[in-house]
């Protein structure tokens, strides 16, 4: 991190010459610039009933369109509001447990 933080104040920084101090190039110093993003898989269920493999709970509706739909609260779906399953790949990298909201149609 200092490395690319230095690289940064560098490409910034003006610059002497044999006629004098040159101006930054802002472009190029941009073109040049390095950005490192790292995503840390972490929980996001740090207690909510963490003796289950996976917290999902269900709502009978009398008014819906679809027998069942399931709304995502790991905030990683692919089709958010909607689940996509992307639950499982999270919970298997950072040992969380959580799951889909399942709307299910009540029946009559
Ligand atoms: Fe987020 Fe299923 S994808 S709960």
């Amino acid at each position: 991190m200092e490395t690319v933080a230095s690289t940064v104040i560098a490409s910034f920084c003006c610059s002497k010459s044999r006629t004098g101090w040159v101006k930054p190039n802002i472009a190029a110093a941009r073109s040049r610039t390095l950005v490192v993003v790292r995503a840390e898989a972490q929980a996001i269920n740090p207690e909510i009933r963490k003796n289950e493999e996976k917290v999902v709970d269900s709502v009978a509706v009398a008014e819906l369109s679809k027998p069942l739909t399931a709304y995502c609260r790991c905030w990683r779906s692919g089709t958010f509001p909607l689940c996509d399953g992307s639950h499982a790949k999270h919970n298997k990298a950072t040992g969380d447990n959580v799951g889909p909201l399942l709307l299910k149609k009540q029946k009559e």
